[in-house]
């Protein structure tokens, strides 16, 4: 059966930036735009143009150069916001007008104050100003998790008759649950008169921890767009993260039978970017592109990854653009690991050697939390008179800076108290050609992780 193309509409410079720490300069914009596109997402929604003049130029700015993907920015449903969206879009090669209007009996009451008849009749028209202006014209009726599904219903066929190719359905405070959301998805395909001539698509938030598994259902239930986030910024918990959508759909082809047009290559590239233009960093074990995502510290699992990757890792470091997996040396870590960076200082120990030298290493684990390089120079040094120097590992020499590191670090008889968490890791990473070396015969594995 062939794969369905799903629509990848990222909202990184939208949604995304309105996260507290978030926001972006019309050149941040430009340059992360950019990488969005070398990244592969079908549409990059630039910005709300009338929130701001900043917005209003980084949306121009990115129309006017990035020609590839679909551009498309956000207004409110009135002529003030649709008219300033059109302005900074028109000059996109493929511009998108998206649309949005509240339509949950909440909003409507204590946000809007209008009726449900105010608001078909303002989505309505809105969405037939736009379409007067642009081909491309997308509506999200806010808070469509929390709306009367008929209302919802009646709404969608008031805006495909005026004009809207794309259906957004957001779950706009990240409260609904996979069943519920597929079977909305369902609901809308099968009963909204003239949805076949649109797209469906879905923007969920992360408030419940479910928008990825949320989205996943939605396309089951028949979406073919989903909108997200690099590392899964947005408002409050964010939104869905794209890199998790991507790698779910790659490395479960067999359950998410899904095409996108997306390098997957680029999306730790995409996500440094991101931390290093806003400052905001992820937390380390964030799925794909956080810092632990491809560590291993426990001995069983270093054990396992020395022998085969495929052990304890679903997908290689190198399929999302991490350069390596790193085993770091931490109290749970084993002697196989341990004789590993050993080597790749350059010291080979027999084994009565290394388990000294380990049983002081556990010691100071216990202690410092992560051993670094300069450390186990220290537990070296005190293990003098049984060490056999040998050349450092030609294949994989030690990074200059680690090895200066290590070496300033050291003075007779030093091992610091103290380290702190936020210094910058070293961890070992885990050199292929070693791997492929390691025996790791049954004996190792006994002797202990
Ligand atoms: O969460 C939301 O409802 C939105 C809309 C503007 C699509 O961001
Ligand atoms: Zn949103």
């Amino acid at each position: 059966m062939e794969s369905a193309r799903i629509t990848v509409f990222d909202t990184t410079l939208r949604d995304g930036e309105q996260s507290p720490g978030c926001s972006m300069n019309v050149q941040e914009k430009l340059r992360m735009a950019h990488q969005l596109d070398r990244l592969g997402v079908d549409v990059i929604e630039a910005g709300f143009p009338i929130a701001s003049e900043g917005d209003f130029e980084a949306v121009q700015a990115i129309a006017a150069v990035v020609h590839r993907p679909i551009i498309a920015g956000l207004a409110r449903a009135c002529k003030a916001d649709i008219e300033r969206a059109w302005q900074a879009l028109h000059r996109a090669s493929h511009p998108r007008i998206h649309v949005f209007l509240a339509t949950s009996d909440i909003h409507l009451k204590y946000k809007l104050r209008i009726s449900r008849e105010q608001c078909l009749e303002q989505a309505r028209d809105a969405v037939r100003l736009a379409k007067s202006l642009c081909e491309d014209v997308e509506f999200s009726p806010e808070d469509a998790t929390r709306t009367d599904p008929a209302f919802l219903c009646q709404v969608l066929e008031a805006v495909i008759e005026a004009g809207a190719t794309t259906l957004n359905i957001p779950d706009t405070v990240g409260y609904t649950v996979p069943e519920e959301f597929g079977a909305l998805i369902r609901k809308i395909k099968q009963q909204v008169r003239g949805i076949e001539r649109a797209t469906i698509s879905v923007h969920c938030h992360n408030d419940l921890g479910l928008a990825v598994a949320n989205t996943m259902a939605a396309l089951a239930g028949g979406a073919t767009q989903v909108e997200c986030t690099i590392n899964g910024i947005g408002e409050r918990a964010g939104n869905a993260s794209l890199e998790e959508i991507a790698m779910a759909m790659r490395v479960r082809p067999d359950r998410y039978s899904y095409e996108t047009a997306l390098i997957s290559e680029q999306l730790y590239p995409s996500s440094q970017l991101l931390s290093e233009i806003t400052g905001v960093s992820v937390q380390p074990n964030k799925a794909i592109i956080g810092r632990n995502a491809f560590a291993h510290e426990a001995g069983i699992h270093q054990d396992g990854v020395l022998k085969n990757p495929l052990t304890y890792e679903i997908m290689t470091p190198q399929s999302v653009g991490v350069p390596d997996s790193t085993l770091v040396l931490g109290k749970h870590s084993g002697r196989h690991a341990l004789r590993l960076r050993c080597e790749q200082l350059g010291y080979e120990f027999d084994r009565r050697e290394l388990d000294d030298i380990y049983r002081d290493f556990v010691v100071l684990a216990d202690k410092i939390k992560h051993v670094r390089d300069h450390h186990l120079l220290e537990l070296i040094e005190q293990q003098r008179d049984c060490r056999k120097r040998i050349p450092p590992a030609a294949e994989k020499p030690i990074p200059l800076a680690v090895a200066a590191t290590a070496v300033a670090g050291k003075s007779a008889g030093y091992i610091p108290k103290q380290v702190s968490l936020m210094e910058n890791p070293e961890a070992i990473s885990l050199p292929r050609n070693l791997v492929a070396d390691h025996h790791g015969e049954q004996e190792d594995y006994l002797w202990g992780v």
